[in-house]
């Protein structure tokens, strides 16, 4: 190999699966441990996963900076790939590229109240940035966590969500989109009617948004009657990615700043996209 791949994102990362575990029908957690050392991600960051003689597709890492020896990735079955990583267990190797991309930005929030938003699968990236703030605990001011999915059968990460509900100085809320079991004890309704009631101080509060396009109009129109600056609400946004770091243009936002999501992104503050056709 020669040093310019060694040092450059085209380089192969080997690893095994050292647990993995179907969280809902169609989402399958896995822990990884590589070859080479720490993976030496950032809250927010992605990976390419590569399936030798499938494809390969980027996927969050989900879990934070934090953890040492192995990270975390949640993968909901969608297509050729990530169906074919739901037949993946303990034991299985894997090839990655990466980490990829501009990670939350933790060192801005420093000293910041924390509202963290998430619908679907946003919780899987969003759980870095989540983890991340709740071990430097000391770093950020209060912390809100909204979270919504469909239905409380498709709810990702149950136990730690608990733990999150449990913890003192965190103001958590749950709702689901509908619902006919009674034993559901949580809201029902859409995330965006979480919002309203959570107390905000605007100058001092970073909102911090993952979840499908759909969400992000109605979440950041609540957020902007909170008077958050637009600078101070940052989204992740997803497109489709070949190479994962600004080599290949597939990825671009139709915006007149011509953002590629993989190098830009994923992560960008609502000011650097709301010009943008689509969230
Ligand atoms: C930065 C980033 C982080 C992501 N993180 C996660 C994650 O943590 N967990 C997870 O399960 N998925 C994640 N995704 C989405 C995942 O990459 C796609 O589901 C995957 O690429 C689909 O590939 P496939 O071969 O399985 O499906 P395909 O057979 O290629 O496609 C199946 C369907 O998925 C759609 N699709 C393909 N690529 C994307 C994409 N990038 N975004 C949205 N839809 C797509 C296709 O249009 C098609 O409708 C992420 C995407 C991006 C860009
Ligand atoms: S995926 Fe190639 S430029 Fe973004």
């Amino acid at each position: 190999m020669t040093e310019e791949i060694k040092n450059s994102g085209w380089k192969l990362r080997k690893g095994t699966i050292i647990e993995a575990k179907q969280l809902t029908k169609t989402e399958r957690w896995f822990d990884i441990k590589l070859d080479d050392g720490e993976l030496g991600h950032e809250p927010g960051q992605f990976i390419q996963v590569e399936m030798l003689g499938v494809g390969e597709v980027p996927i969050s890492v989900s879990s934070s900076s934090t953890k040492k020896g192995s990270f975390e990735l949640c993968v909901r079955a969608a297509g050729r790939v990530t169906n074919y990583m739901q037949t993946l267990d303990k034991g299985a190797i894997v090839t990655i590229r990466g980490p990829f991309g501009k990670p939350f930005p933790t060192k801005e929030m420093e000293g910041k109240d924390l509202v963290f938003i998430a619908g679907g699968l946003g919780i899987v990236p969003l759980r870095s940035m989540i983890n991340y703030a709740m071990d430097n605990r000391d770093k950020y001011g209060k912390i809100d966590i909204a979270l919504g999915c469909r239905t409380p059968k498709d709810i990702l990460f149950k136990e730690e969500i608990e733990r999150w509900e449990n913890m003192e100085g965190i103001n958590f809320s749950y709702t689901v989109d509908k619902c006919d079991d009674p034993a559901w004890k949580g809201n029902t309704g859409l995330i965006t009617t979480l919002i309203p009631g959570l107390e905000i101080d605007p100058a001092k509060t970073y909102a911090v948004v993952v979840g499908p396009p759909i969400m992000y109009k109605f979440v950041i129109a609540e957020l902007l009657k909170k008077k958050i600056p637009t600078t101070q609400i940052i989204l992740s946004l997803e497109r489709h990615m070949k190479c994962g770091m600004g080599k290949c243009g597939h990825c671009q936002i139709d915006s007149p700043k011509n953002y590629y999501c993989c190098k830009d992104g994923p992560t960008f503050t609502y000011e650097q996209v709301k010009d943008a056709k689509k969230l």
